[in-house]
């Protein structure tokens, strides 16, 4: 019976798939070239904070008709208007996808990705993309250009933001785990919204952190630490890719023929759209490798990229290039089904207003349930990063708290960049929190002291002067929501403005002093900031940012988040971070002629993998499986984890592997597994991770992913400089079956 049933399924599953195939093959033996070539276009729309800049008298001058997409459209309302527009206005009633970039939630706002990613939790990862695209797509929205999964190691870099971090195995499973969230269970469910994971590849490597800027890498480094989480989210099923604007190694990201069709396509089998960054076909001027937008369009289309965001080259030059066999006719079909089909798959082409229901908009926006998720996120993304004296969780029932810092009532800033469609009014600043959370009796003093966008310090007196008279003092410090994002590259890494002039005259008065961070970077810690006993990261929460920092404050929850990615002690030691070689003369600090610095330590100030709680965790040796053992076999891995302390509090076990000896140099640690634990207090857990071939594997030589036989250092503990270490044998050689991201062609 079952099986009848589910012969049935598949047989109407490939009816239907066949009737899909057969409408948009039916398309294309309809349309003219122009049509085609217009579904390769994306317009770039304006967006205001009240919505979509549609002026009614404007649209006749846009050729929405005659696009496949459009940018920056939201509403259901708007969403429908335009939609009728063009399914009524064209010849073919070819209906619109709708992209927006739901970077980190859409009217509920979560934490930034960075932040996000410190709560080193992929189903936290999943479970929020899901809400942003119940909300997005309820808002008529088809495509979200997300995940960013840019490895980045360079602090200064603006976009350091919106990604994950420095590290690829956490990147990756953080990766999938997004674009499974904006999948949910696909189409035809409306909350299913395409993904795509940009930018590819190397936008995290621009030369000094300047964005937008040259990369130029070595192919090992591209292909170890840049691609692997491109290939992941390839392998979870992204709708989309978006190559990068940078070049690498000479040849722009958006003519790379190579990395778009050889890589991307050919060898990772992408079936889905390659749209490119905004204007970035028309760049290709400006960075030198085309003489006019004609050139351009050739360019970019002949290597790979299905669709042009913004500028207008491939709606312009494409017709008169296949008709002169600049560009292939088959190619252009090809690309054009691809967008046909993503289409027909959410289902536009029989209902093409179903995503632009009012009413499902207003029930599904700011709910209870997504406000609640967004104040777990926001929890579990703060990093304690100091606590002297257990300076932390404060009582509620203090006498006087001064709050200081322009940040502790700056609602945008809670909100972080790429966040247009959340409104700051929706946001709970760090002072309300701190509000809403202290005692009756508790007086909660505010005074803005010094803000990061401005040089003044007129505010400073009267700061420190309330300082005096309180009993604590909460200094919420850091960037403005403006500070960082896309073009917001920094050359110096310190607290903007006078907020260090501001912390300093904190100190002075001796206070019990926290300093609450809110920063969409690793900044650089000045010595004031390391002089305050208790040190909190709190990054840009989201909509629940104050809720969320006073339940960290006054021990509701216990902070649990750890680094993405590793703080700097100074500006001049980036790039910076823990998977890196050893040197022939690794910095031991004991003799002259090492791998160090004259002037500062090499070392961070706080490592990749770092955070504390309010609790403190044992770990026991690793005890392996096995010390020996053939390529093909695995390890366990197995480790007791206690909680030593007083409050029950999770931690974030992580494991490291170290290949000892290979015939090409290996990161002195590259992480290999990580889990996240509840204990209570007196509580112990054994957790087993098991090791095996993938795990083991390098590129050799010839890029060919292979184990090699030698011994390998396993380390275990809560960051990424923990000394807990095993060791064991790997007996033979192999070369690997599977590929892997990093293979050659
Ligand atoms: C430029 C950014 O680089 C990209 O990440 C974004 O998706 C597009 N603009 C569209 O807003």
């Amino acid at each position: 019976m079952l099986a009848r049933l589910l012969l049935l399924t598949l047989a109407v599953t490939s009816l239907l798939a066949s009737a899909e195939e057969d409408r948009v093959e039916q398309l294309l033996t309809q349309m003219t070239l122009e049509e085609k070539v217009g579904q390769l276009s994306q317009l770039g729309i304006q967006n205001t904070l009240s919505g979509p800049a549609i002026d009614p008298g404007e649209l006749t001058h846009f050729p929405i008709t005659q696009v496949g997409s459009v940018l920056n459209v939201y509403g259901a309302e708007h969403t429908r208007k335009m939609q009728e527009q063009v399914v009524q206005g064209s010849r073919l009633h070819i209906p619109l996808l709708f992209a927006y970039d739901v970077i980190h939630g859409f009217r509920t706002i979560f934490p930034v990705p960075l932040a996000e990613a410190s709560a080193w939790e992929p189903e936290l990862s999943r479970r929020v993309a899901r809400v942003a695209a119940i909300e997005a797509t309820a808002s008529g929205i088809h495509w979200t250009f997300a995940p960013m999964v840019d490895i980045a190691r360079d602090p200064r870099w603006g976009r350091v933001v919106e990604g994950a971090g420095e590290d690829p195995f956490l990147g990756s499973a953080l990766a999938a785990a997004r674009v499974r969230g904006f999948h949910g269970h696909g189409p035809p469910d409306l909350s299913s919204m395409m993904s795509t994971a940009k930018h590819f590849v190397a936008y995290g490597a621009a030369e000094g952190g300047r964005d937008y800027n040259v990369a130029d890498l070595s192919e090992r480094t591209l292909r170890e630490v840049y691609l692997p989480p491109f290939h992941a989210a390839v392998e979870a099923g992204v709708e989309a890719v978006m190559p990068a604007f940078n070049e690498l190694a000479g040849v722009p990201m958006h003519s790379n023929n190579a990395l778009l069709t050889g890589l991307l396509r050919n060898q990772w089998g992408f079936t889905g759209l390659v749209i490119s960054d905004f204007n970035a076909v028309w760049e290709l001027i400006p960075q030198g490798l085309a003489q006019s937008p004609a050139n351009t369009a050739q360019l970019a289309f002949n290597a790979g990229v299905d669709m042009e965001m913004a500028s207008q080259s491939y709606r312009q030059y494409l017709p008169t290039q296949v008709g002169s066999g600049q560009v292939s006719r088959q190619s252009l079909d090809d690309a054009v089904r691809r967008v046909l089909k993503a289409k027909e798959r959410l289902g536009l082409f029989d209902a093409p207003y179903r995503y632009s229901d009012e009413a499902r908009e207003k029930a599904s926006i700011l709910t209870p349930q997504h406000r609640a998720l967004a104040r777990e996120a926001a929890q579990k993304s703060i990093v304690l990063l100091k606590n002297a004296g257990s300076l932390l969780p404060l009582p509620k029932s203090l006498g006087t708290v001064l709050v200081v810092g322009s940040l502790a009532t700056d609602a945008q800033a809670t909100l972080g960049p790429w966040a247009w469609a959340g409104h700051p009014q929706d946001s709970v600043t760090v002072l309300q929190g701190i509000q809403h959370a202290v005692s009756a009796d508790t007086q909660v003093i505010y005074l803005p002291g010094a803000s990061p966008d401005s040089p003044g310090t007129q505010g400073i007196a009267a700061a420190q002067q309330a300082a005096h008279d309180a009993d604590v003092v909460i200094a919420v410090l850091g960037e403005t929501a403006d500070q960082s994002g896309e073009s917001r590259s920094r050359a110096e890494l310190g607290l903007p403005g006078a907020q260090d002039r501001l912390l300093r005259a904190l100190l002075e008065t001796r206070k019990p002093l926290i300093v609450v961070l809110m920063n969409g970077r690793p900044l650089v810690l000045s010595t004031n900031v390391q002089r305050a006993p208790a040190l909190l990261e709190t990054w840009f929460l989201g909509s629940e940012t104050g809720h969320a920092v006073a339940d960290v404050l006054f021990g509701d929850v216990n902070p649990s988040g750890k680094l993405p990615i590793t703080f700097a002690r100074s500006v001049g030691q980036i790039p910076l971070y823990y998977a890196h070689k050893n040197t022939g003369r690794p910095p031991l600090g004991d003799a002259a002629f090492e791998s160090a610095y004259i002037d500062v330590p090499w070392t961070p100030l706080y490592p990749f993998g770092f955070g504390l709680s309010y609790t403190t965790f044992a770990y026991s040796p690793p005890r392996l499986s096995t010390t020996r053992l053939a390529s093909t076999q695995t390890v366990d891995v197995e480790v007791t984890v206690t909680n030593t302390g007083q409050r029950a509090g999770d931690e974030i076990v992580q494991l490291y592997l170290r290949d000892d000896v290979a015939s090409v140099t290996r990161p002195v640690r590259l992480l290999r597994g990580f889990r996240k634990v509840h204990l209570a207090p007196g509580q112990a857990r054994h957790l087993t991770f098991t090791l095996g071939q993938e795990d083991f594997a390098l590129l050799d030589e010839r890029f060919i992913p292979v184990v090699q036989a030698g011994t390998f250092t396993v380390f275990v503990g809560g960051d990424s400089t923990t000394q807990n270490q095993a060791r064991f044998e790997v007996t033979d050689s192999r070369r690997l079956s599977t590929p892997g991201p990093g293979a050659p062609n």
